[in-house]
């Protein structure tokens, strides 16, 4: 598999890259409309062409690139299916696998951050690696206390579908805000604030509520534009 992990630094999003070494098919995770000339020269360097932009949510805090890599390139617009986007090409359900030539990505429905997130699975025998999106976060989690987040949700999903993972499984997140890049399912369950060392859910919802956080200073624009796959103001 060709892997690239790839920094936004204005909301300090993650995107990745991901190829099928056979086939040449090629995916980009959370797309950044800011970054969208930095990735086609990285595509274009690696002698790829882009066939899917792949989102785990709709974003408050940046605009996706998604329907302007569609416009330069022809890639296709994968979504979650669950939040029924007119522009979206195609929609992705968990327990429907998706495949980037031959690796299959399986969407994992991971709500609490937003109502609709998927994280993405590949775990093919030899990788075995999630896009987790801003359900977790590298000692940290997305934040519940706008658009259709819920906190209660949010361990849920943690729980159910990141922690039952193997705990050697990396953990790929949406955002990092201090530079770093990967962790594991092992470390967040031991080391992470908010939901480490075995925390309740009563606990959990507690630190989340008491987080007061500024309201987010794109969220008016970035919400209505990724409903529409990332149309600009
Ligand atoms: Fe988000």
């Amino acid at each position: 598999m060709i892997f690239k992990q790839l920094l936004e630094p204005d909301s300090c999003t993650y995107t990745y890259l991901i190829a099928c070494p056979e086939s040449g098919t090629t995916a980009l995770i959370d797309p950044v409309l800011e970054t969208v000339d930095r990735d086609l020269a990285l595509l274009q360097s690696l002698g790829l062409t882009l066939d899917f932009t792949i989102d785990t949510h709709i974003h408050a805090d940046h605009l996706t690139a998604a329907r302007r890599l569609r416009e330069l390139t022809g890639s296709r617009i994968a979504w979650p299916a669950l939040d029924q986007l007119p522009c979206a090409d195609i929609g992705l359900r968990e327990g429907e696998p998706f495949l980037v030539g031959k690796i299959p990505l399986h969407p994992l429905f991971t709500p609490g951050h937003t109502d609709h997130h998927h994280a993405y699975l590949i775990d093919n025998g030899t990788h075995h690696l999630l896009f987790s999106g801003d359900a977790l976060l590298i000692e940290a989690c997305g934040r519940t206390d706008f658009q259709s987040g819920d906190a209660a949700t949010l361990y849920r999903s943690i729980h159910e579908k990141i922690f039952s993972l193997p705990d050697e499984s990396l953990i790929y997140p949406g955002h990092d805000y201090e530079g770093r890049f990967v962790t594991t399912v092992a470390q967040e369950k031991q080391r992470n604030p908010r939901l480490g060392n075995n925390r309740s859910q009563e606990e959990f919802v507690a630190i989340m509520e008491g987080l007061d956080l500024p309201y987010p200073r794109k969220i008016d624009i970035a919400v209505p534009g990724n409903q529409q796959c990332g149309q600009p103001a």
